[in-house]
């Protein structure tokens, strides 16, 4: 196992920790052979004790949303990383895997080891995935937990935008709810929200500050990682 993390990781973790550097997109494909793209937060890099080479994106969605049956359908998806800050866009692609609430069946994925060894290692090294859900749900804000109990996303708003007086605005993670209403959201929310959980086969690194710009494209082999200077 290779002790060193790629060096797309080091550069691309580093610039995150930027304000306002934490939104990607990320784009699915339906089973029409659609694409679809939206953007979503970064939550967490997970890395693999046993093996820092194989770091995985974690983001978070409402399991209701069409992007879960389309990442079931065709788990391959590929995210497009804008730092502004820094001036590097990383393009990064490989399979998802999604980690909802254990009532919510998910379609196994499709892919299965080699090119999920970072999430098994992270599974070898005992990872959680419930618990690891859960803490990633206590650490939103109460505004982003109520966004959980809404209807569900994407259908009519029947009684137009006055509906959405009746909808929570704020809702506490599930041990700091007090009376029942609180706890009956707080359960809601947490039985809609799942974490997406991105494993990088193949990046694609574009440094627009450095003039002339420069690209590079990274590709998983086992556990390391190819790189090749390509032209931008
Ligand atoms: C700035 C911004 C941040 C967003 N962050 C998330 C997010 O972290 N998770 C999420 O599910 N949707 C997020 N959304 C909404 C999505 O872009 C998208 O509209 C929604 O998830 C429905 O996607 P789908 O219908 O393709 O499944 C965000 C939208 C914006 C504009």
């Amino acid at each position: 196992m290779s002790l060193k993390g790629p060096r797309w990781y080091t550069a691309l973790k580093q610039a995150a920790q930027n304000p306002n550097s934490s939104l990607f997109q990320l784009a699915t494909i339906d089973e029409a052979g659609n694409p679809h793209v939206r953007s979503l937060i970064h939550r967490a890099f997970l890395v693999p004790p046993s093996c820092p080479a194989l770091p995985l994106l974690v983001t978070s969605t409402d399991i209701r949303t069409p992007k879960i049956q389309q990442i079931a359908h065709a788990d391959t998806v590929e995210l497009a990383w804008w730092i502004n800050a820094t001036s590097d866009q990383f393009r990064i692609s490989g399979p998802a895997r999604i980690f909802a609430a254990p009532e919510h069946t998910i379609s196994p994925p499709v892919r299965d080891a080699p090119d999920c060894a970072g999430i098994k290692a992270l599974e070898a090294s005992g990872i959680d995935w419930e618990t690891k859900r859960r803490e990633l749900f206590d650490a939103v804000s109460e505004q982003m937990r109520a966004t959980w109990c809404r209807p569900t996303p994407g259908t009519p708003l029947k009684g137009g935008y006055e509906e959405m007086n009746d909808w929570p605005v704020e809702v506490p993670k599930p041990s700091d709810a007090k009376t029942e209403k609180e706890k009956e959201l707080a359960e809601l929310a947490l039985s809609n929200y799942a974490i997406i959980v991105i494993e990088p086969l193949n990046v694609d690194w574009v440094q627009i500050a450095i003039k002339p710009n420069r690209r590079t494209f990274f590709t998983r082999e086992g556990v390391h990682w190819k790189e090749e200077v390509v032209v931008p």
